[in-house]
């Protein structure tokens, strides 16, 4: 799907469906009738007058103005409360109707909004190629409908002159959102460590920074007990991805993801329901996948370091098992006491290498805590760190893109339920407030500088399909971190 900028009146754009969008507000949408009416030449637009059609967010009424043409009254709700969010989901709500009656070209009126042009135009470009995103790679029959390759977002108004660049940067973030989820949503036997790190390597070369590789002998002699002691039950050996864009900015930020490309729980074994699931426990790594590819297309000025410890988490004959002590990169202990909790043994290993960069700021995002899950559901990612700072900007980040995150307390009192009688630390802290005993404990491994975690557990799979999102791997931190990154000084 391309999006394209059309300075022109929508009524003369050549498209196969012409979208409109309308408001709730009945002596507005009368008014908007009337230019309708004018504009496409028609004598009646029934749905209007006959007033079956209200202009709620996601209301969509369609005429023929002829057999092979379409017009699409879009609702976008009161017009005071049009967010950009409104815009994506009515953008996707449009796509995915043209794509049912097969329309293989659609343009958009761009509506007047209380938001920048810019931001109006990426919300726009964003919902529609988020809307159409599905993952039917291993469907041999896809579902019957028609392929939408072009949308044109239409006006002749000067401000917004400059909306071809900003349908390029969506097509671009849009786009590494998309390969986020296609990583996510794969299946364990499809993405393994070393697959994962060929995907890796594959996006660099593709999209333009750097990859290394660490095979499980480089991570063993570095040290890294808390990503050999995860993988032993594996038939498939460890890999630590490094990816580096950006070398010559001063300002350096380094994002670390999860990377456990498949979490049975190991020894400590999951129930078999929802077991499926836990092949996007990798979606932490697939954000910063997503993330390198966006910031390379988008040349962000920043020095950009991702660090993806990657495992498969098995139970087995070579397995780590509870009671086993690790030690990790840095020297510190810990004290395996459930293997099911193996995201914070990686990321100790990766958050304590990640000092040698000497970085403004770290981020890691992982699939860390069903407890996270239980405290926020679906539509919150947790946040815990140590700078407030870091954590507003990542707030204000997850507002404008709608990827929102919550702070969670990471108070010095929790810090005593992870404390271990034999090792330094330890990998569970009981059964309250779990997914700030597991930040607590990334806590103990980072070095001296700000850092924030973002628990995705819960935002980045998802069991209900969004308006712009199928059911599955949601592709969240892509977005988010993009947008913090343009704003990160
Ligand atoms: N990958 C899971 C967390 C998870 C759960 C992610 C649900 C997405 C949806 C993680 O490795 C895990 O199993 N955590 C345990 C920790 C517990 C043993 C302390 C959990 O949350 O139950
Ligand atoms: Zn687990
Ligand atoms: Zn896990």
């Amino acid at each position: 799907m391309k999006l394209l900028f059309k300075k022109e009146a929508i009524q003369k754009v050549k498209a196969d469906t012409v979208v409109v969008f309308l408001h709730e507000d009945k002596a507005l949408r009368e008014k908007e009738n009337q230019a309708l009416l004018k504009r496409f030449g028609k004598p009646s637009l029934a749905a209007i007058e006959s007033g079956d059609f209200k202009g709620k967010l996601s209301e969509i009424a369609i005429n023929y103005l002829s057999s092979d043409r379409r017009l699409f009254l879009a609702g976008l709700g009161e017009k005071s409360k049009v967010s950009l969010e409104t815009l994506r989901r009515a953008a996707a709500g449009a796509v995915k109707r043209a794509r049912k009656s097969r329309s293989s070209t659609i343009a958009f009126e761009i509506p007047q909004t209380q938001h920048a042009p810019a931001d109006t135009i990426t919300a726009l470009g964003e919902g529609t190629i988020l809307g159409l995103y599905r993952f039917d790679k291993y469907l041999t029959k896809k579902e019957e409908s028609g392929t939408l390759e072009q949308a044109f977002f239409c006006s002749e108004e000067k401000r917004f002159s400059s909306a071809s660049k900003s349908l390029a940067e969506a097509q671009i973030i849009a786009e590494a959102t998309i390969h986020a989820r296609d990583l996510a949503n794969a299946p364990g036997n499809e993405i393994y460590p070393e697959t994962l790190a060929k995907a890796a390597e594959d996006a660099a070369e593709r999209c333009g920074f750097e990859a290394t590789i660490l095979d499980e002998g480089e991570i063993e002699s570095l040290g890294m007990g808390g990503v050999m002691g995860v993988s032993r039950g594996s038939s498939h050996p460890p890999r630590f991805i490094i990816l580096e864009y950006g070398k010559s900015s001063s300002r350096t930020v380094v994002l670390v993801g999860k990377g456990v490309t498949f979490d049975t729980g190991g020894i400590s074994i999951k129930p078999s329901a929802g077991m499926a699931e836990m092949k996007m426990d990798m979606s932490g790594a697939a954000a910063v996948m997503g993330t390198f590819e966006a910031a390379a297309g988008l040349k962000l000025p920043v020095h950009l370091v991702g660090l993806i410890p990657a495992v498969e988490n098995m139970p087995g004959g070579n397995s780590f098992r509870p009671g086993d002590i690790l030690r990790h990169y840095n020297g510190k202990t810990s004290e395996v006491d459930n293997t099911d909790a193996e995201g914070r043994l990686i990321l100790a290993d990766a958050l304590a290498y990640a000092e040698r960069y000497k970085p403004s700021a770290v981020i890691d995002l992982a699939t860390l805590t069903g407890a996270c899950v239980v405290a926020l559901g679906h539509y919150a990612t947790g946040m815990m760190g140590n700078d407030a700072k870091l954590m507003e900007h990542l707030k204000a980040a997850g507002e404008k893109t709608y990827e929102r995150v919550w702070e969670l307390p990471l108070y010095d009192e929790y810090e005593k339920l992870i404390k271990s009688d034999v090792a330094d630390v330890k990998n569970v802290g009981g059964r309250w407030a779990g997914a700030i005993t597991a930040a607590w404990f990334l806590k103990k491994f980072i070095g001296d500088y700000r850092w924030a975690h973002l628990d995705i557990a819960g935002t980045a799979i998802l069991e209900e399909a969004g308006d712009y999102a199928p059911k599955g791997g949601s592709g969240i931190g892509v977005r988010l971190l993009t947008e913090f990154l343009r704003h990160w000084k």
